[in-house]
C-alpha cells in the first residue's frame, strides 16, 4: 500500500492509522522479522494499549498485520492493557505450550490493570497495578492465547519494593545459554532499578539480582534489556544494558532518551564496567578550576581556583560559591555569578599550560539565564567555545586539545544573562587524557527521537539489530500527522568497538539499502567555503558526506561544515546536519525545519561528540525521510535521530562551511525508494 500523506515516512515503519509507541516482542523466525508494538486500535493518542504487529523479510519493507493482542474489554470496558514486553521462540517447549511438536512463541509483557479486580487465576490486582504476564502463539505470532490460568506470572514487585506495583514494567526475556535458563529484565521505573529474574519454564520466575541506579536517572527507567556483543569482533564478549529514560534524555533535548551501560552478566547479575558508569566526579587528572561547597577551601584542589579568576567584568561579579540549588549529585552545585543582575560578564583564568589531551568541563546554565559558555583562548584568540547551556542540570563536555599541547591558554567563563538573575553553573574544569562522560550517561542516540529501543530475539550475537520508537513523550501526542501518529527508526545493527580506550556501542543501518536506493555518483569538492547549492535533491535520501577535519576557527566564529536538507527554495525552511570543528560534535539543527509550532521545546539543535578519524577526516551518513533525519557519524559511535515536519516543497539542499573553508569534500546523495509500493 502506497502512502502519500504529508509527512508520511516512506522508508520507516508506521501504522496505517492510529497511535503507536514502543517496539515490542521482536522476534526473527524462519526468515521473517516480526515487529510488535504498543498500539492504540481506537485513536491517534496513547490509550487502549494493545500489541500491533508487522512483518518484514528484509527490515526495509513492512507489512502491517492484524492486532496481535487487543486490550481486554476494548473499546468500552477495558480491564487490562498490554504494555511493553518481548517474545521468544520456545524451541525446547520449556513452557509446555507447544502442540504436536510445534515450538510455541511466548510473549512476556506488562499487564496494566486500570481497576482493582480478581483475575481468572484467582490473583487480586489493585488499581493501576503493573504486573508481568505471558501469552503464547502457535501460529507464529498471528494469534495469541493469554495464560489466564496463572497470569500475572509475576504479580508484585519483591520486598522491599512492594509499593512500586504501579511502576513495575517492561520485561525483556532471552535464553541464557550458559545457565540454560530464561532471563527476564524488568524495570522498577521510579527507583531507577532493573530487576533480573530467571526461570526454567517461563511461568515460574525467581528474583536473581538487581542493578541500579546508575548514570542518568532523570525521569523513569523504562524498557530495559541486556544482550551480549563481541568486543572488536574478537573472542571476548561483553554485555550491554540498554534502557530508556523519560524525561532526562541527552543534553539539549527535552523528554525521553536512551542510554546504555557496558558490563558483564553471569546468568544472574549484571556488573557494569567501571569506565562505563559515571560516579559523579568526572576526570580530575589536572584541575584547572574546581568549585565545591562554599565552606571548602579551594586552594589545595588544583592549580587555579576561583580566587585565581581575574578580571571579572563588571567588577562586582565574583564567584561567590553560593549554593542556591540542592539536589544535584556529588559535588555539583549552582554558583551564583553576577547575581541579582541582568548584566553579562566574563571571568578569565590566569594562564596555564595545556598538558593533556582533553579539557573537560562540567557546566550548566541557571534559571533566568540565556546562555553560559566556556571559552578556551590561546594567544588571546578563542580556540574553542562551548555551545551555550540553559539547562540547570550540569553536564560534562570535553574538548580534544591534543593539537594544542604545550601552548599556554586561558579559560573564560562567560555569563550571557539578559534577564533576571545571572546564574551560571560551573563545577569543574579539568585536564585529562580521557574524555569526560557527558551528562552522566553513555547515550545511545543524542537526538530527541529515539526511545524504547529493543533488539530482535532469534538472531546471532553479531547480528544484533535494534529498532526504536522515533518519537518523544514530550510532544509525541501533538506531532502534526494524520491519520497515523509515530513511526519507528530505521533498524540498526549494533557492535562494540574500543574507541578512545572504551568499549563503545557503534551502530549502522541494518538491511540491504542498495536494494531501495537509486545511485548517483559521488561528487568531490576540493574546497567549500560559504554555501554550495545542490538544487533539488529530494525528500527521501541516503547521504554520505566525508570531509577533512579543520582546525578550530581563530576568529571566534563557529566553524561548521555540513549539508542543509529538506529546505524550501527560499531556505526559510531547512534542516542543517553538520559538524562543528570547535566543539568536535555532529549536530542536527531543526530550529527552522518546518512546523515546529506544536510544542515549545521542539525547535532546537542536538549534538553528539565525535572525534575525527585517525586520517583526519569526518564521515557522516544521513537518512532523510519525509518527517525525520537520522545521522550516523564516524564508525557509528555518534548518532542523532530527529523528527522534522517540513513543507511538501522542501526538496532543496546545499553544503555549507562557516568560519573558513572545508576541503576534501566527498558527497553522495542517493534517493531512497518508498518501501510501501
Ligand atoms: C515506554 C512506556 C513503557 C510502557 C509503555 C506503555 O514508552 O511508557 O514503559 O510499557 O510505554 O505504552
Amino acid at each position: 500500500k502506497a502512502y502519500t500523506e504529508p509527512y508520511r515516512p516512506q522508508f520507516h515503519f508506521s501504522a496505517e492509522k492510529n497511535w503507536l509507541n514502543d517496539p515490542n516482542g521482536l522476534v526473527y523466525d524462519d526468515g521473517v522479522y516480526h515487529l510488535f508494538f504498543q498500539y492504540n486500535p481506537g485513536g491517534d493518542t496513547w490509550g487502549a494499549m494493545s500489541w500491533g504487529h508487522a512483518t518484514s523479510k528484509d527490515l526495509l519493507h513492512w507489512t502491517e498485520q492484524p492486532v496481535a493482542l487487543e486490550a481486554r474489554g476494548f473499546p468500552n470496558n477495558i480491564t487490562e492493557m498490554f504494555f511493553s514486553g518481548t517474545a521468544i521462540v520456545d524451541e525446547k517447549n520449556t513452557s509446555g505450550f507447544g502442540r504436536q511438536g510445534k515450538a510455541p512463541w511466548v510473549a512476556m509483557y506488562t499487564s496494566y490493570y486500570p481497576t482493582e479486580q480478581t483475575l481468572p487465576s484467582g490473583k487480586h490486582v489493585r488499581t493501576n497495578q503493573q504486573a508481568q504476564s505471558i501469552a503464547y502463539s502457535l501460529d507464529k505470532g498471528m494469534t495469541w492465547t493469554t495464560y489466564d490460568a496463572a497470569n500475572p506470572v509475576i504479580l508484585d514487585p519483591p520486598a522491599p519494593y512492594q509499593d512500586q506495583f504501579p511502576e513495575f514494567r517492561d520485561p525483556s526475556v532471552f535464553w541464557h545459554e550458559d545457565t540454560e535458563r530464561w532471563v527476564a529484565v524488568i524495570s522498577l521505573a521510579k527507583l531507577h532499578k532493573v530487576l533480573i529474574y530467571t526461570s526454567h519454564d517461563l511461568k515460574k520466575w525467581d528474583l536473581a539480582s538487581e542493578f541500579g541506579p546508575a548514570n542518568a536517572v532523570g525521569g523513569v527507567w523504562e524498557c530495559p534489556s541486556i544482550f551480549p556483543l563481541s568486543l572488536d569482533g574478537g573472542e571476548s564478549q561483553k554485555w550491554v544494558l540498554m534502557l530508556g529514560l523519560n524525561p532526562g534524555g541527552p543534553p539539549g533535548t527535552v523528554g525521553s532518551g536512551t542510554q546504555y551501560i557496558v558490563g558483564n552478566f553471569n546468568g544472574t547479575t549484571f556488573t557494569a564496567d567501571s569506565d562505563s558508569v559515571y560516579d559523579g566526579s568526572g576526570p580530575t587528572d589536572g584541575v584547572i578550576f574546581e568549585d565545591f561547597e562554599g565552606d571548602k577551601t579551594l586552594a589545595d584542589r588544583g592549580w587555579i581556583t576561583t580566587g585565581d579568576f581575574v578580571g571579572a567584568s563588571p567588577a562586582k561579579g565574583t564567584l561567590d560559591g553560593q549554593n542556591t540549588v540542592t539536589g544535584f549529585k556529588g559535588n555539583q552545585l549552582l554558583n551564583t555569578f553576577l547575581n541579582g543582575d541582568a548584566t553579562t560578564g566574563t571571568l578569565t583564568s590566569k594562564p596555564f599550560d595545556i598538558s593533556q589531551r582533553y579539557i573537560n568541563f562540567l557546566v550548566g546554565g541557571g534559571s533566568n539565564i540565556n546562555k553560559t559558555t566556556i571559552q578556551l583562548k590561546v594567544n588571546g584568540r578563542a580556540i574553542r567555545t562551548s555551545a551555550g547551556s540553559d539547562s540547570e542540570t550540569l553536564s560534562w563536555k570535553s574538548w580534544d586539545v591534543t593539537a594544542l599541547q604545550g601552548k599556554s591558554g586561558t579559560i573564560e567563563i562567560i555569563d550571557n544573562a539578559t534577564g533576571g538573575w545571572g546564574h551560571i553553573n560551573v563545577d569543574e574544569i579539568s585536564f585529562s587524557n580521557t574524555r569526560a562522560n557527558s551528562q552522566v550517561a553513555n547515550w545511545m542516540d543524542w537526538g530527541p527521537d529515539f526511545y524504547a529501543a529493543l533488539g530482535w530475539n532469534g538472531l546471532a550475537q553479531d547480528e544484533r539489530t535494534v529498532i526504536a520508537w522515533m518519537n518523544n513523550w514530550q510532544y509525541g501526542a501533538t506531532i502534526p500527522t494524520d491519520p497515523w501518529r509515530s513511526a519507528m527508526t530505521i533498524p540498526r545493527h549494533l557492535a562494540l568497538k574500543t574507541i578512545g580506550g572504551k568499549a563503545t556501542l557503534v551502530q549502522e543501518p541494518a538491511g540491504k539499502w542498495e536494494s531501495i536506493t537509486r545511485g548517483r555518483n559521488a561528487s568531490t569538492f576540493p574546497r567549500v567555503n560559504g554555501v554550495r547549492e545542490l538544487g533539488r535533491i529530494g525528500k527521501a535520501l541516503e547521504i554520505d558526506l566525508t570531509f577533512s577535519n579543520r582546525r578550530p576557527s581563530l576568529s571566534g566564529n563557529s566553524s561548521e561544515f555540513g549539508i542543509v536538507v529538506a529546505a524550501t527554495k527560499d531556505y526559510t525552511q531547512q534542516t542543517r546536519v553538520g559538524y562543528n570543528f570547535d566543539t568536535q560534535e555532529v549536530f542536527i539543527d531543526r530550529s527552522l525545519s518546518g512546523d515546529v509550532s506544536f510544542d515549545a521545546t521542539f525547535a532546537g539543535t542536538y549534538s553528539a561528540p565525535l572525534s575525527p578519524s585517525a586520517n583526519g577526516s569526518v564521515s557522516l551518513r544521513v537518512y532523510v525521510d519525509w518527517s525525520s533525519v537520522e545521522v550516523f557519524g564516524g564508525q557509528g559511535e555518534a548518532t542523532i535521530t530527529s523528527q522534522i515536519f517540513p513543507s511538501t516543497e522542501a526538496v532543496y539542499g546545499r553544503l555549507f562551511s562557516t568560519g573558513g573553508a572545508t576541503s576534501n569534500v566527498t558527497l553522495r546523495v542517493k534517493e531512497v525508494r518508498s518501501t510501501w509500493q
